[in-house]
């Protein structure tokens, strides 16, 4: 079940030896009407993931959970890789499959490196139609990354735009305020560097974040996406709850 609410967005870069996502099963139990919108990432890419025995298993987990949309990762180099190379990336993302004894398929595709200059337009759109065309039907969720604040046309060309990814400080400052209102029920949000030692820092912030009616946000105390913070369960339960008790604002449509 997909809830409306926001949700908890994850890069997961992590591979999965034997209870390195156990965090992950353990929030998503934890939080049953959050919907957790998760990045697979075998190689900075598909790799050969889908026979990997860590990958089949662990992904077949996350699989057994109902609130969970499991994404594919590929990189396009600011829109400078060569469509044919993203184009291999997605289509083996295609043949990840449900059989009798496992489950790898995936929602959607996450692109990441996305650009920013408008004359990549075009660009994105053959990336979408790419996805439509060769993801299986229901299956074809694009989730892009510029992880900063874009014009609003790319957004024609996602289900969701990662508006967002830097610092604590950074968003703290005035980053908070940079993605536009009207587009921020597609608008994901990636911050890294959280203060460690800032008790109902992290509760006072997650509940600004849901008001303020972002798609699905991820909050960490590392630098990067490579563990599960001190701070990650803490953050799946403030969203959950959060989620149910906060009045999100109303948004304003983009004018056209
Ligand atoms: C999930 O939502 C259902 C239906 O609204 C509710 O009964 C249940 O208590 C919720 N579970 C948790 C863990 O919040
Ligand atoms: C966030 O910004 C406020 C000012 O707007 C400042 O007082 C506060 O120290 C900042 N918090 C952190 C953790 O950087
Ligand atoms: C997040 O985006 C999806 C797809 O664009 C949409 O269906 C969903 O309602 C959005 N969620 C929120 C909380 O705005």
């Amino acid at each position: 079940m997909v809830n409306l609410a926001m949700a908890v967005a994850v890069p997961l870069y992590i591979w999965p030896t034997i209870n390195a996502w156990q965090p992950l099963y353990n929030a998503i139990s934890a939080a049953p009407n959050t919907t957790f919108n998760i990045i697979i990432n075998p190689d900075s890419g598909p790799s050969n993931g889908a026979s990997q025995p860590d990958i089949i298993s662990a992904v077949t987990t996350l699989r057994s959970h109902s609130n969970v949309q499991l994404f594919g990762y590929v990189h396009i180099e600011y829109a400078k890789r060569s469509a044919d190379s993203v184009h291999k990336d997605i289509k083996t993302y295609s043949t990840w499959k449900k059989t009798s004894k496992s489950d790898i398929h995936l929602d959607g595709i996450f692109v990441d490196e996305a650009p920013w200059e408008t004359k990549y337009l075009p660009y994105m759109k053959d990336i979408q139609t790419y996805i439509h065309n060769t993801m299986p039907k229901s299956h074809q969720k694009v989730w892009t990354n510029p992880g900063i604040p874009i014009d609003a046309k790319f957004y024609d060309y996602a289900d969701y735009v990662n508006a967002y990814e830097n610092s604590y400080a950074d968003w703290n400052a005035t980053g908070h305020n940079k993605i536009p209102e009207c587009l921020r029920q597609k608008s994901t949000v990636m911050i890294h560097d959280f203060p460690k030692n800032a008790p109902g820092k992290l509760n006072s912030d997650t509940k600004n974040i849901v008001a303020n009616g972002y798609n699905a946000t991820f909050i960490t105390t590392s630098s990067g996406y490579e563990d599960f913070s001190a701070i990650w369960s803490q953050y799946v339960k403030d969203v959950a709850k959060l989620t149910t008790t906060t009045k999100v604002k109303t948004l304003p449509n983009c004018k056209k």
